[in-house]
């Protein structure tokens, strides 16, 4: 079998990241909507020097619609059945009716750059038999 590689995409730039303020990107393709996070504080997976980045595909695991980020509760939300999944967590179902974690999508952070890079995802972003298609 033939495994095709991830793309290496620079996601944003980290000193230009508000904490807490979700940014919006696709990854692996432009039809696999993301979201990334700086929380301020290190979290399990976190990159970047605080090790406070993280980054999830906000395709809802239950039935694919497109979970929102709120800022408040610091949780995921999806609003077709209520799922809640935890950025802190591996992106972990607080509640609800998916039975996987968001996919997290692996970042990695270039220094001289100042650049948070998206590199591969762990988890099946939903609809897909491969992440890569
Ligand atoms: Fe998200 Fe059903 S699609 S909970």
């Amino acid at each position: 079998s033939t495994t095709l590689p991830y793309p290496r995409d620079v996601v944003a730039q980290l000193s230009e990241l508000s904490v807490n303020q979700p940014v919006y990107f696709n990854y692996p393709d432009d039809r696999s909507p993301c979201v990334l996070i700086r929380k301020g504080r290190e979290i399990k997976g976190g990159v970047g020097p605080d090790r406070d980045v993280v980054a999830y595909s906000t395709q809802c695991t239950h039935m694919g619609c497109p979970v929102n980020y709120d800022q408040e509760a610091e949780t995921f939300k999806c609003p077709c059945h209520y799922s809640i999944f935890d950025p802190d967590n591996s992106g972990q179902m607080v509640i609800g009716h998916a039975t996987e974690s968001l996919p997290q999508i692996v970042l990695e952070y270039d220094e001289a750059e100042d650049a948070l890079l998206a590199v591969s995802v762990n988890g099946l972003i939903y609809g897909r038999q491969a992440n890569i298609i």
